[in-house]
């Protein structure tokens, strides 16, 4: 598919419910006693992944026409043993949140996924998953497919993430619920916090402490009770990153995102755009659930290089290939560091977007945890392709927005991979006027 310059962009759009709640809505209800709704659900493959497993396990799943969905939950240990293969696909998230919630349930189960999420490392959530009493098969490096076999009674454990991952605390969280005695989970740079907002609000006994140097400790009690939610999924702030940063880099553009999460652990692209000089403003804040929620009004701007401190990375560490793209057109020289986690997501984000950058003529230098652009001021890049997306949906999604600022467009091989999160891309981008 080939992305062209375009005309200024505007319009009135939302984006799909957020991906990381989504997929905790879907398993903490399988968790409750009882039934919860979820209304604004993400509707993407990665979390009807997340469904599939957890109907496999035995919570009651269904959607209803006006897609607000219905969870009948089994209770905190009532899993039972699935007859297959978990088929994760894409889905790095649903993977390492489940093995987390089976580590403390008597049963063996099989995960599997697509060539991308085979790739990638599970250790970080083996190891402390083993502390407590599970066990593991895995493919050589750690990865999938892999066994992996439960325990009942699980060990509770004190742990200090090694790495700043949501995934990881979330993991030990959800093992934590059917475990006797005290989960702590310590984390030095705080990442993504729903497991806990969402925790606390099905009645789990969790606390966190803030310390003096922002480390958190986050203790649950285990063997908890949960009780179903109503519960209410505010549009996805890593969604609503692709028509933000469009609209800033279009010139002329007036953009209009409604209902976007802006949990200040997700909102680090807002604040960086905010200051390479884009006007981004916030309307209408709100509580949606737990979480915070606004508008956000987006008028193209002259955007400038930055240096951003890599201490805010966990904050908008999905949005750093849209952000590259920014930094490709501002005016002078753009520094990213302290990104080596890039290099394990659903593609080596690093340099899957060098290589992509260099394909469409722009200025950039790969660092081993990082990149240095030298942006076009404002200019068109040349443009061309086909740019690789190796399977991986924000690199397609960073290219198409990309391919709206090239004199010859962007053609990328595969735009497939943007149903994992963004079904609603394509019609997104044509209702602002892009052309594809
Ligand atoms: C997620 C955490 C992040 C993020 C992913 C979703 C989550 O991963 O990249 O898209 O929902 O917990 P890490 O925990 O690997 O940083």
């Amino acid at each position: 598919m080939t992305f062209r310059a375009a005309p200024p962009l505007s319009g009135n759009v939302t984006v799909p419910g957020d991906k990381s709640i989504s997929h905790r809505s879907l398993m903490l209800s399988a968790l409750a006693v009882g039934e919860s709704r979820v209304e604004g659900l993400l509707e993407g493959e990665d979390v009807l992944a997340t469904a599939a497993a957890m109907r496999a396990m035995g919570a009651r799943i269904e959607r209803d026409a006006d897609g607000v969905w219905h969870i009948h939950g089994v209770g905190v240990g009532g899993l039972l043993q699935p007859d297959t293969a978990l088929d994760m696909g894409n889905s790095g998230t649903s993977t390492r949140l489940l093995m987390g919630l089976l580590a403390s349930h008597d049963l063996t189960a099989t995960f599997t996924g697509d060539a991308s999420l085979s790739k990638r490392p599970m250790a970080r959530v083996t190891e402390p998953l083993a502390q407590m009493g599970a066990s593991f098969t895995t493919s050589p490096g750690n990865r999938l497919p892999l066994t992996m076999k439960g325990a009942c009674p699980a060990v509770p454990l004190d742990y200090e993430l090694p790495v700043a991952s949501a995934q990881v605390k979330s993991a030990i969280l959800l093992a934590g619920l059917n475990t006797p005695g005290i989960t702590r989970v310590v984390e030095p740079v705080p990442t993504r916090d729903h497991s806990e907002r969402m925790l606390q609000g099905f009645g789990a006994d969790l606390t966190v402490e803030t310390q003096a140097d922002g480390t958190r400790v986050i203790t649950l009690v285990g063997e908890a009770e949960l009780q179903p939610q109503q519960i209410v999924v505010p549009g996805d702030p890593s969604s609503a990153a692709f028509p933000m940063v469009a609209a800033l880099i279009v010139p002329g553009s007036t953009v209009t995102i409604g209902n976007v999460g802006l949990n200040s652990t997700r909102a680090g692209l807002i604040d960086l755009l905010r200051e390479m000089g884009g006007a981004i403003e916030v309307v209408n804040q709100r509580d949606v659930g737990g979480e915070p929620v606004g508008d956000l009004i987006i008028t193209a701007s002259a955007l400038h290089g930055f240096e951003p401190d890599p201490a805010r990375a966990p904050s908008m560490i999905d949005e750093y290939p849209v952000a590259f793209v920014a930094a490709a057109l501002a005016h002078g020289r753009s520094v990213f560091r302290g990104l080596e986690e890039l290099r394990v997501k659903e593609s080596d984000r690093i340099a899957t977007m060098a290589e992509g950058l260099r394909a469409i003529g722009a200025r950039v230098e790969e660092l081993e945890d990082g990149l240095i652009i030298e942006g076009t001021g404002g200019q068109l890049l040349p443009g061309g392709g086909p740019i690789a997306t190796k399977l991986d949906h924000r690199i397609a999604m960073s290219f198409a927005i990309a391919g709206l600022m090239c004199h010859d467009g962007v053609t990328i091989d595969d735009m497939r991979p943007v149903a994992t999160s963004f079904p609603t891309f394509m019609p997104l981008l044509r209702q602002l006027g892009a052309v594809a």
